[in-house]
This record gives C-alpha cells, sequence and structure tokens, in this order.
C-alpha cells in the first residue's frame, strides 16, 4: 500500500517549522528554525518580533522541508498546520500558509491543537505506545493526561497557576541566567545540591492530579532575599529537584491508580536531565515502560504536527476552511 504523506506547519510560538512525515510515524524531514536568539535580549518572547518573523521565514522553511524530503508539494496527501492554542500572531501565519497551500492544490486540509500534537508525539517513536499515561510539560502547558487511543483521552489533572516551563524561565531571570531558563538550570544544576536548600513540593500529597508551581517560585524569590550571595548552582539543583519530584510523582501515582503500563512525557521541560533520569528510575522501580522522544521532537516542531494529521485524516477529520486561530483552546477532551 502507498505511504500517506503529510505536509505539517508549527508556528505557535517562536518556531518556524515545517516538515514531511509519513504513515504518521516516519519523519522524512523536520526543519525547526528557533528564534530564541532573537528574543534572547528581551528575556522572552515578543510577539510582535515573533510573528514577522514567521512571516519572512515560512516560505522558506516550508520549500526546505520538501527538498530535504525529496519531495514536492503533489506529492502529499494533506496539508496540515497548527491552530492553537499560542500566540494569535504567530498562529496566523503558519495556518493561513497551510490554508493557502491546501486550497491552491486542493488537498485536504487538517488543523491541529498543538498541546495534543505533544501528547501524541510518543507515538512517532513507538506505535505500540497507547495506552499511557502522559505528561505534557512545556513554557505555557503543564497537563497529565491518561491517553487510551489515538484522539482519545481524558485530563487527570493540570496547574492551576504557572506551567513548569514557565517556572524554570522565572527562576532563571530572578537568578540572573539567561533566556530561556530551562536548559540554564539544568546545566547549573550538575554542579550543584539538590538537597541543599528544601523548596516546597506544592501539592505533591494532596489528592489530586494538579500541580501548583507559583509558591515554589516564591519560595526561591524569598530565599535570595534573605541570602543576597547565592550558591546559584545549589538553587538550581534545589529548585529543579522540587519541581521533577512534583512531575514525577504525579505522574507515577496516576500510573498506579489507572494501572497504565505505559509512562511518558512530552514538551521542552521534559528534556530536563534530571527529570528523565528520576522518571526513568521510578517507572523502573514501579515496573512500567517509559517512552521519551528525543529532545529535538520535545520542544516545538512540525513533525508531531503531521504525524497527529495523519491520524485524524485516518479518521475522515479533516477541517474547514473557515477556521479561525483559536489562541486559548485548551486539550480537548475525547475519552
Ligand atoms: O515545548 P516548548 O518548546 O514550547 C512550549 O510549547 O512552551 O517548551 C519550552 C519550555 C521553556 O520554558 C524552556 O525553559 C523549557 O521548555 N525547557 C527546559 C529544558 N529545555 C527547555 N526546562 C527544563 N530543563 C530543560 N533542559
Ligand atoms: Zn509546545
Amino acid at each position: 500500500m502507498a505511504s500517506v504523506k503529510v505536509l505539517g506547519i508549527e508556528t505557535s510560538c517562536d518556531e518556524t517549522s515545517a516538515a514531511v512525515v509519513e504513515d504518521g510515524v516516519e519523519i522524512i524531514s523536520n526543519v525547526v528554525s528557533s528564534q530564541i536568539e532573537l528574543h534572547r535580549p528581551y528575556g522572552g518572547v515578543v510577539p510582535e518580533l515573533a510573528s514577522r518573523n514567521h512571516l519572512q521565514l515560512i516560505d522558506g522553511v516550508v520549500k526546505d522541508a520538501l527538498e530535504k524530503a525529496g519531495t514536492s508539494i503533489t506529492e502529499m496527501d494533506a496539508i496540515a498546520a497548527t491552530y492553537g492554542p499560542g500566540l494569535a500572531s504567530s498562529l496566523l501565519i503558519g495556518l493561513n500558509t497551510g490554508k493557502g497551500i491546501a486550497f491552491a492544490t486542493g488537498k485536504p486540509f487538517i488543523a491541529i491543537n498543538h498541546i495534543e500534537a505533544h501528547l501524541y508525539s510518543p507515538v512517532m517513536t513507538a506505535v505500540d505506545a497507547l495506552p499511557m499515561v502522559s505528561l505534557i510539560v512545556s513554557g505555557g502547558h503543564t497537563i497529565l493526561v491518561h491517553a487510551t487511543g489515538m484522539g482519545r483521552h481524558e485530563i487527570l489533572g493540570q496547574t492551576v497557576d504557572d506551567a513548569a516551563g514557565e517556572a524554570f524561565d522565572k527562576v532563571a531571570k530572578l537568578l540572573g541566567l539567561g533566556y530561556p531558563g530551562g536548559p540554564e538550570i539544568d546545566n547549573r544544576a550538575k554542579q550543584g545540591h539538590a538537597d541543599a536548600i528544601n523548596f516546597p513540593r506544592s501539592m505533591l500529597d494532596n489528592a489530586s492530579y494538579n500541580f501548583s508551581f507559583s509558591g515554589l517560585k516564591t519560595s526561591v524569590l524569598y530565599y535570595l532575599r534573605k541570602n543576597p550571595q547565592p550558591n546559584i548552582a545549589d538553587v538550581c539543583a534545589s529548585f529543579q529537584e522540587a519541581v521533577v519530584d512534583i512531575l514525577v510523582g504525579k505522574a507515577i501515582r496516576a500510573a498506579l491508580d489507572t494501572g497504565v503500563k505505559t509512562v511518558s512525557a512530552s514538551g521542552g521541560v521534559s528534556i530536563n536531565s534530571r527529570f528523565r533520569d528520576k522518571l526513568a528510575a521510578e517507572c523502573d522501580r514501579r515496573g512500567r515502560r517509559l517512552l521519551l522522544v528525543p529532545p529535538p521532537l520535545c520542544t516545538d516542531n512540525a513533525a508531531m504536527i503531521a504525524a497527529l494529521a495523519f491520524f485524524k485524516l485516518q479518521q475522515g477529520r479533516g477541517s474547514d476552511f473557515a477556521l479561525e486561530v483559536a489562541p486559548s483552546i485548551g486539550l480537548g477532551v475525547a475519552a
């Protein structure tokens, strides 16, 4: 049977990306143009800059993805693009590019929810990933999900305030470290002692699967006020350990409570080395299989958009050209 090729486009935040994926699992090309350097001087993403940059880059990135895959638009079976959540002005560029290509070529168009794409990204590396308990931990989201099939999932819990990645970025800022904060803290923590400072593990013993990180961030702020000459590596290691304990603790409890054998994680924070090590150790201890995607697929990328679109296409779920960007959409629930 001939393979099904999907061109995916992702521009929800500060990465301009296009990818060609075959049959939902085979990544033929995945071009990601990061704007980190552009936003670094501002300590965060500036929406107007992001949008203008997406507009300048998108045509070249799509062309590049097709060229690297050794294929052309005419060979594609469908075109997919992220429609939310994210920055409205950024989403607009990718969504309209996707719609435009699909309209001009008469191919099916599939609009993809960015969080759902992160959630199902482990399926790209293991077709038997489902059922799974999965953590989506990024700069914008911290969601614990029980997924039983493609597109069939229930949210077990989510953050009631800051996302885990947001906490990393904000604490890095308090410490005067660069942007984005996650990789900086991960690196510095390697030289520090995780038990040097006992930061709170908010809601860890709470019966719910919800998360809270703003109290932890405030604790770091108070610690720094009291200790104006801190050991930065110790603060990084101790803060990181608190975040990791909360994330791993809740994910493992969810796996035990639901009886699900596979645990996975996606999103930028799932690159964190301590998170990976501790989740692996706990999964091992509890007889769970751990599925982690390689770091380039943890952060924003179009491969995950094209991959999920393949399954939507199979389920006959094409999208209407009238569909608008949905900057604040959550992870839809379909159990
Ligand atoms: O998934 P992502 O690229 O974008 C969103 O959809 O938000 O995630 C970006 C987030 C940032 O907050 C960044 O600081 C965090 O992921 N991050 C990390 C690491 N690498 C990226 N956090 C902790 N440790 C890391 N190694
Ligand atoms: Zn993301």
